[in-house]
């Protein structure tokens, strides 16, 4: 099938959808200036897979000084960062009513930004911080939390002196558990999954589209690579995303 034909089909999947849910990767937000992990070039775990480790449990915990100096070099990259037209596509259609959820694996925030309202955050988010002393438990805003790096690394609580980490779901941790709670009920209840952005390797997110199917959703996956559900999908199109959704907004007659 050519591109062409692949997004009239798109489009008239979602057309006919009532209750869509879109599970989002990293692949949403490159075009705002954020790398993803594993693109061949551009990709954080691509470019020096010994950063990943700095991203696991353990990692973190022996060396967070590592962890921080890796993170202040690409938090401008966030600070900076505005929804795409893919962020902004999701949120249009949450507002028509059509869009049910949307579950990322993101931390950015871009999600928030666009205006979608029921967001599930599954690996957690940047905005904000805690203490990790077990009796603290002090949050910190991220504004916060920058400001204590600025007086070192890595930033220690100012009541406990604990180190303080970001509200994100490292590697060989669980996901928050309301979190996933809502993710499996939502999949659970849509007739359409649209996947946008996302390698589909890290679990349990790469179950998600499966889990849809199981229960009678539709799958629609855009992504520059190929994933290992593409067989599986109703439709794939491996377009940028910014190209795809402009294509599908026009088909859909939605302006953006
Ligand atoms: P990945 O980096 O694994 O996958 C991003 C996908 O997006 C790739 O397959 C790219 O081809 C695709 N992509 C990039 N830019 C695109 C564009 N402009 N248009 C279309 N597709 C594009 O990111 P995730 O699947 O989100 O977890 O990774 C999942 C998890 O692995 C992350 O949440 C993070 C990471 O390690 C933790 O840190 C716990």
């Amino acid at each position: 099938m050519n591109t062409d034909r692949k997004i009239e089909k798109a489009a008239s999947i979602i057309r006919e959808s009532k209750s869509m849910v879109s599970l989002t990767g990293a692949g949403i937000s490159t075009a705002a200036g954020i790398p993803d992990f594993r693109s061949p070039d551009e990709g954080l775990w691509q470019k020096d897979p010994s950063k990943m480790m700095l991203f696991t449990d353990v990692g973190f915990m022996s060396d967070p000084k590592g962890f921080y100096e890796f993170g202040r070099e690409l938090l401008p990259r966030f600070q900076d960062a505005r929804p795409t037209l893919a962020h902004r596509f999701l949120s249009r259609l949450e507002a028509e009513g059509k869009l049910k959820c949307v579950i990322t694996q993101n931390i950015d925030g871009l999600h928030q930004r666009a205006g979608s309202k029921n967001i599930v955050e599954l690996h957690g988010g940047l905005s904000t911080a805690r203490c990790t002393g077990g009796a603290c438990k002090r949050e910190f805003t991220l504004e916060e939390m920058v400001k204590e790096t600025e007086e070192r690394l890595p930033p220690l609580c100012p009541d406990c002196h604990a180190l303080i980490r970001p509200n994100i779901v490292l590697f060989g941790e669980a996901l928050p558990e309301e979190a996933y709670r809502k993710a499996l009920e939502s999949l659970g209840n849509c007739d359409l999954l649209l996947v946008m952005g996302s390698s589909l390797v890290v679990y349990p997110a790469a179950d998600m589209p499966g889990i849809a199917q199981e229960h009678g959703a539709r799958l629609i996956i855009i992504n520059l690579q190929p994933t290992r559900y593409d067989s599986r999908a109703d439709v794939f199109i491996h377009l940028p995303l910014d190209v795809a959704v402009e294509k599908l907004a026009k088909a859909l007659e939605i302006t953006l």
